[in-house]
């Protein structure tokens, strides 16, 4: 038996903290309000349904509910906030976003309408389709980080919290290349205070929640906590973060299938996936500075897992393209169609066609719940810095300096189970399978 770190109970309430309060938070809240009032079933969610494969198989398997194994919050104790530049309160956005069903949202008003969102750090420069009242004003970057952690500050002794964490989910940014302004924390605080232009409002939130010792994670593909500074700040004041870029629909298929097909060693010669969806989240991404950013974080995902470098053969050549395209009478219920060309035996063609006809918020929400829970956890078990075995749930997930992130969601959910094993001292499992490793 592996020795046991220390992990501190969660005890008291957890505040969970979301900038952008549109479909994917509004979803997540109103989802976690009707599980916790018995109206349905937190399908999606590890924390919630989970299960953990403790010991070894000789003398019968063990298969506990994660939950009953690792010490994560309660999800009756969990209250939500959040910021956004429109001032509709969750119940009016979650009813705007039209994801989930008007009756059930009508079920839950009451507690829906009390949480509004707190004034946005908003600049239209970094979201062009986006254009809203709601927001702070501040002379420099570092005076609306400061307002944003005195909101949190408030927020924690209003709702009388132990704990809280963030995850962004607000819109995708325009695309902006890591540079020296985000190298160290000296040189990030002397930007924000000089105003740079290659600090979004996703990283003064993000700033904000580091420096004050909260766990972060960045559901949108912007760089936010992805660079050298905030890393380093992470490890300064002991805060576990994550990043970047929910990963559901096609992003999710794709780290399914390629895996698959490369364990065969079947060739690949051309992927290509379009989509099509019409909410706001669309919309801003039909700005070709935000597709950018997008873009740039769907493409890594083949490269990582085919590895055509040693796979010439068989993935050298593969054209990949992605497409996103805004189209209103859709909302959430996106269609994302994948072609993908493989080659088998003797280098004959065949064909996959995937149309996957998807809910975006829908498969978003679990995401940010176990982000904001297991973020807590390893609060609590003094983990900081990047939190790799969270890699399962990104597009574009953040590495240590020099390492290739990890893209198989079959590899990425080894690590998180084998992660929570050792936090609470189980062996870890490496499905050998041999009598004398009886495991
Ligand atoms: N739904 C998915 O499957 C999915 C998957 C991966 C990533 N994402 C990302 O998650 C994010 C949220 O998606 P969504 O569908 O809820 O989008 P949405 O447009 O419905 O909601 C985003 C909200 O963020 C707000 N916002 C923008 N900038 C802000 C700021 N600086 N401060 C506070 N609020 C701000 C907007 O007003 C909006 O209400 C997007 O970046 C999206 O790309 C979503």
């Amino acid at each position: 038996m592996a020795k046991k770190p220390s992990v501190k109970k969660a005890t008291g309430k957890l505040g969970i903290l979301l900038p952008g309060m549109g479909a994917v938070a509004t979803t997540v809240i109103a989802g976690v309000h009707a599980v916790n009032a018995g109206k349905s079933q937190p399908i999606g969610s590890l924390t919630q349904m989970g299960r953990l494969r403790i010991g070894k198989r000789t003398g019968g398997t063990k298969k506990p509910l994660i939950k009953e194994v690792v010490p994560i919050q309660d999800l009756k104790k969990v209250v939500f906030g959040g910021w956004d530049l429109f001032d509709d309160n969750v119940y009016e956005a979650a009813s705007h976003a039209q994801v989930l069903d008007q009756n059930l949202l009508d079920s839950l008003k009451r507690p829906l309408s009390k949480i509004k969102p707190m004034k946005a750090v908003f600049n239209k420069n970094y979201v062009k389709r986006l254009d809203g009242k709601h927001v702070k004003r501040g002379k420099t970057k570092m005076a609306l980080a400061k307002q944003i952690m005195k909101d949190i500050e408030n927020f924690k002794k209003d709702n009388k919290c132990n704990r809280v964490v963030m995850v962004w989910c607000g819109s995708t940014e325009i695309y902006i290349e890591e540079s020296a302004v985000h190298q160290t924390v000296a040189s990030l605080e002397k930007g924000m205070k000089e105003n740079h232009k290659d600090i979004a409002p996703s990283m003064l939130y993000a700033y904000a929640a580091i420096k004050m010792g909260i766990p972060y994670a960045n559901g949108a593909p912007n760089l936010s906590c992805d660079v050298p500074a905030l890393v380093e700040l992470a490890k300064e004041t002991g805060s576990p973060i994550a990043g970047k870029d929910f990963k559901t629909g096609q992003t999710l298929m794709k780290t399914i299938l390629a895996p698959g097909l490369k364990a065969r060693a079947l060739g690949i010669e051309g992927w290509f996936s379009t989509n099509i969806l019409g909410n706001r989240d669309g919309a801003v991404l039909d700005d070709p500075d935000n597709f950018k950013t997008k873009e740039v974080s769907k493409m890594g995902v083949l490269d990582q897992i085919l590895e055509p470098k040693l796979y010439p053969e068989l993935y050298k050549d593969l054209y990949h393209k992605v497409r996103i395209n805004y189209y209103p009478p859709r909302g959430d219920a996106k269609e994302g169609w994948d072609n993908i060309d493989i080659r088998g035996w003797l280098n004959y063609p065949m064909q996959i066609k995937v149309d996957f006809l998807c809910r975006d918020s829908i498969l978003a929400a679990p995401i940010v719940l176990d982000l904001a829970l297991f973020l807590d956890l390893a609060k609590r078990a003094d983990m900081s810095g990047i939190q790799e075995w969270l890699s399962f749930y990104l597009k574009s997930p953040q590495a240590g300096k020099g390492l290739q992130p990890e893209h198989d969601i079959f590899k990425q959910l080894a690590k998180l189970e084998n992660t929570l094993r050792h936090m609470v001292g189980e062996d870890l499992i490496n499905h050998l399978g041999l009598d004398y490793y009886e495991n």
